[in-house]
């Protein structure tokens, strides 16, 4: 029997260092970073033994401007930004939630021990900046780490262990059967069109032992008491209405289902890992975030609360108008993302509302036998 271990108050001992680590600088792209091709008949063989020059032209064909902000030119699914900006952001987000969850899952060191019997493989699945497979590439040196994504990743100083590749994980990964001793993905669901069959392919390109790390988040709001709140549908001539946060997520995820992208897969992580047959050791942590700082409380926890929440609220901020070309694309009129954006933004500038983000965290191990 899978064993799934529920970690109610899921947190990490170590005590929060807010947007103090910058270690990961940003470079304007270079010409020759390392990449592979998106194209089917350039994908990487398993597990891809060279290095693929990423030409600037390549480079270039990546990217389509849209509503002001620059995406990849890939998917049609995936309608997040891809620019400067939303690097960055991610950049700040990697840094609160490795403060919050801890810096890997628990087993992945172990997982990563050297052994005479085989090269380690760590793989990124949708890297964004690629801020979680560098910090794998330097803490873990003796490793290969991969880095995959629909477009470039931008750093210039790449460690000699950390390849790029430009690839749509929606084309599946058959390419790397039994590649890597761990898999990671976080956040990347609204670019996902069957999260299951991903868990699945995932575990074809497991190692036997290999960890299995996913990380996502499903659009919802919840309120003081930790209750998902349910915001009415929209209704023609009707005045729209806050709570403001929660409207603007309720059109993001409308967006995201438009598009084609999973957005409820956090609510079903834990079990398509468990149900699945090749996984043993399941661990499902979910994490609360304040949206904002409105604990009005003065104990040390509230306060520890308070200042992660500061962090999250600029994450959100920014995630706002991240979220323009989605809506805006997804065909939701302008004067209404307008409206919704301009009132989320004042509510959580003003931190009064008591709002929750549920980010859920699962891993386990692929079975030996
Ligand atoms: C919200 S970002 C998260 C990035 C990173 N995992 C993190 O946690 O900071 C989602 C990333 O997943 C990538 N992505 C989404 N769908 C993808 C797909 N089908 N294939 C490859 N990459 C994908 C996007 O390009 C984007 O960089």
């Amino acid at each position: 029997m899978i064993n799934t271990h529920v970690d109610d108050d899921a947190r990490s001992d170590s005590s929060y260092t807010a947007m103090s680590d910058s270690s990961i600088d940003r470079f304007p792209p270079r010409s020759d970073s390392s990449a592979t091709s998106h194209d089917w008949e350039m994908r990487s063989v398993s597990p891809a033994p060279s290095v693929y020059s990423m030409t600037s032209s390549l480079r270039q064909a990546a990217y389509r401007q849209e509503y002001g902000r620059g995406l990849n030119n890939y998917s049609d699914v995936y309608s997040l930004p891809a620019d400067e900006e939303e690097l960055q952001r991610l950049d700040h987000q990697h840094r609160m939630f490795k403060a919050v969850m801890g810096r890997y899952p628990p087993p992945m060191t172990e997982v990563l021990q050297q052994d005479q019997t085989e090269e380690k493989v760590v793989v990124d699945l949708g890297c964004g900046s690629g801020s979680w497979i560098l910090d794998v590439a330097r803490d873990f040196t003796h490793c290969n780490a991969i880095a995959i994504d629909l477009v470039p990743m931008q750093t210039l100083d790449l460690p000699p262990n950390c390849r790029s590749e430009v690839d749509d994980i929606n084309l599946g990964l058959q390419h790397y059967l039994g590649a890597f001793n761990v898999a990671h993905a976080s956040f990347i669901c609204t670019g996902i069109r069957d999260y299951a069959g991903l868990v699945d392919q995932i575990s074809n390109a497991l190692r036997r032992g290999g960890l299995i790390d996913l990380t996502e988040y499903n659009f919802v709001i919840h309120d003081g008491n930790k209750q998902k709140i349910d915001v009415p549908e929209i209704k023609e001539g009707e005045e729209v209405t806050g709570p403001w946060l929660p409207r603007w997520m309720s059109l993001a995820q409308k967006a995201i289902r438009t598009r084609g992208g999973e957005v409820e897969a956090a609510d079903h992580l834990a079990r398509w890992v468990s149900d699945h047959g090749a996984f043993e050791n399941v661990v499902h942590r979910p994490f609360w975030f304040q949206a904002s700082p409105w604990n009005t409380n003065t104990d040390p926890e509230a306060i520890r609360q308070n200042e992660i929440a500061k962090v999250m609220r600029e994450d959100m901020l920014q995630f706002l108008k991240s979220g323009r070309p989605l809506l805006l694309g997804a065909g939701i009129p302008e004067d209404l993302v307008n409206k919704v954006e301009a009132n989320a933004t004042q509510e959580l500038r003003e931190a009064r509302t008591k709002l929750f983000i549920l980010i859920e965290n699962v891993y386990a191990q692929k079975r030996q036998l």
